[in-house]
C-alpha cells in the first residue's frame, strides 16, 4: 500500500468568524476560583432561581414508566404540538396554522433553525444592541452579517429613521428580542408596531426571540410581533420553556413559523438532533397545561430580588436603572472603575469575589456596563453587596482612592 499523505484537513472556514461565548469563559474562571477553595458571589448566570416544578418532573417519570422512550416525530409529538398551538393562539394572539408548531431543543436550536432557514452568505441582519451574545455568532455561522442598531440612539433619533439608515439591498432579516437580555428592557407596543411597520414596508422577515415573554414584572404586557396585522407571514417566533418553567437543562422550546418557512425549519431540526427527547416532550405537555397563577409567586420572588440587588448596587456606588423584565440588572460601572467592562469585571472578581459579565460581551453599546443576574438566592445578593461595599470602604477610609468610590 502506498504511504498516505501527512496532510490533515483544516477545520471548516465557517468557524473563522464564529466565536465561543465569553460568558462561558467567565464561568470557567469562576469554576477555577471555586475549585481553589475561594468563595465567589455568583451573579454571572442566567437561570431561574427555583427548581423545575414537581408536576413537570412527575410527567417525565410517568412517560418513562409508560415506555415513551422511542423516536418521536422529529417536529414533535402531536399532544405537545396541539398544546403549543392552543397557547400561541390564545396567549400570544398569533393566528398560527395547525402545522406551524415545531418542537426544538430550547430557544438556541429554534434560533439556529430560523437563521439557517432565512440566511445566505452575505445577507445582512438588523439587530438592536445591546443584544444576547450568541446571536451574532448564529448569524455569522450562516455566512451572514449582523448589523447593529444602537437601541438608545434609535429611541432618541426615531426608530424607523435609524433602522432606515442601516438598510442595504442585502438586508433580509431583523432579529428582535423583547424582553431583552441583557438590559431587561421591554419595547412598548407603540415601538413594536413601528418596528413591524418598518419590517413589512422594507420587505424583511423578523425572527422574534421571546425567551422572557413570561418574566415581565410591571407595565404593559408582552406583545408578540406575529400577532400584529400583516406580520404572521414574515415572522418566525422562537419560544422556550427554559425561563418560564425553570427548565433550562431540559432543552425544550418551540418555533411558530408561516407555511413557507416550516419545511426548512423542520429539515434543520431533523438533521441536527432529529427532534427533542421523547420523555422531555411529555414533560413539556405538562408544563404548558399548568395554570398561569404559579408564575405570579415566582414573579414576586424575582421582583424582590431585583429590588434588593438594585438598592444594594446603588449603595455600593453603581448607577442602576430598574428593569421591568427578565433576570438581569445592567448597571453602569462606577466612574472610578473606568469604562472598560472586561477590566472592571476582572477587578471585581479578584477583589470582591463578585462574578459578573462584562457589558462589552453584549455589543459595543454594552461597554461601560456589567450584567448582574438577580435570579440568585437572596443570601447571595446580601453577601455580594456586602463584599462590594467592603472593597470600597477600607480603601476609602484609608485615604486611598477606592476602586468603587464614585
Ligand atoms: C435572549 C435569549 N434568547 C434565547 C435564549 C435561549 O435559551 P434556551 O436555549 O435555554 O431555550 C436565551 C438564554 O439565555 C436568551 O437569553
Amino acid at each position: 500500500m502506498k504511504s498516505t499523505s501527512a496532510r490533515i484537513p483544516d477545520v471548516s472556514r465557517r468557524f473563522d468568524s464564529v466565536g465561543f461565548s465569553e460568558i462561558v469563559q467567565v464561568r470557567n474562571r469562576v469554576m477555577g476560583l471555586l475549585a481553589a477553595g475561594h468563595e465567589v458571589h455568583r451573579f454571572e448566570g442566567g437561570e431561574p432561581y427555583m427548581t423545575t416544578p414537581e408536576t413537570i418532573k412527575r410527567a417525565m417519570e410517568s412517560a418513562l414508566a409508560r415506555n415513551q422512550t422511542r423516536y418521536a416525530p422529529s417536529s414533535g409529538i402531536p399532544e405537545l404540538r396541539s398544546a403549543i398551538l392552543a397557547k400561541v393562539r390564545t396567549k400570544n394572539r398569533i393566528p398560527a396554522d395547525e402545522e406551524s408548531p415545531i418542537v426544538v431543543n430550547g430557544g438556541m436550536q429554534g434560533l439556529f433553525a430560523a437563521f439557517s432557514t432565512l440566511l445566505d452568505p452575505g445577507d445582512e441582519v438588523l439587530m438592536f444592541s445591546p443584544y444576547w451574545t450568541p446571536v451574532t455568532d448564529l448569524i455569522t455561522w450562516s455566512g451572514a452579517v449582523p448589523v447593529l442598531v444602537p437601541t438608545e440612539r434609535a429611541r432618541e433619533r426615531g426608530i424607523s429613521a435609524t433602522l432606515a439608515r442601516s438598510v442595504t439591498p442585502r438586508t433580509k432579516v431583523l432579529y428582535w428580542n423583547s424582553p431583552n437580555n441583557p438590559t431587561g428592557d421591554v419595547f412598548s407596543r407603540r415601538e413594536i408596531e413601528e418596528v413591524c411597520a418598518f419590517v413589512a414596508g422594507s420587505g424583511l422577515a423578523i425572527i422574534s426571540d421571546e425567551a422572557y415573554e413570561d418574566l415581565i414584572y410591571e407595565g404593559e404586557p408582552h406583545v408578540s410581533p406575529a400577532s400584529l396585522p400583516g406580520m404572521p407571514e414574515r415572522t418566525i417566533s422562537v419560544f422556550t420553556l427554559s425561563k418560564s418553567y425553570s427548565m433550562t437543562g431540559w432543552r425544550a422550546g418551540y418555533v411558530i413559523a408561516p407555511e413557507r418557512y416550516q419545511s426548512p425549519i423542520r429539515t434543520a431540526v431533523l438533521y441536527s438532533t432529529n427532534g427533542v427527547s421523547t420523555p422531555t416532550q411529555w414533560a413539556a405537555v405538562e408544563a404548558l397545561s399548568m395554570r398561569p397563577e404559579f408564575l405570579e409567586e415566582w414573579k414576586a420572588g424575582y421582583r424582590r430580588r431585583r429590588d434588593q440587588l438594585a438598592d444594594g448596587l446603588r449603595a455600593a456606588g453603581f448607577e442602576v436603572e430598574t428593569p421591568r423584565a427578565a433576570l438581569y440588572l445592567f448597571p453602569k460601572i462606577p466612574a472610578s472603575l473606568g469604562t472598560d467592562s472586561r477590566a472592571a469585571a476582572a477587578m471585581l472578581l479578584d477583589t470582591a469575589r463578585v462574578a459578573t459579565v462584562p457589558g462589552l460581551v453584549f455589543g459595543p453599546e454594552g461597554e461601560g456596563h456589567l450584567r448582574f443576574s438577580f435570579s440568585v438566592p437572596e443570601e447571595t445578593i446580601a453577601a455580594g453587596v456586602a463584599s462590594l461595599k467592603r472593597v470600597r470602604s477600607p480603601l476609602a477610609t484609608s485615604g486611598v482612592r477606592s476602586p468603587l468610590a464614585t
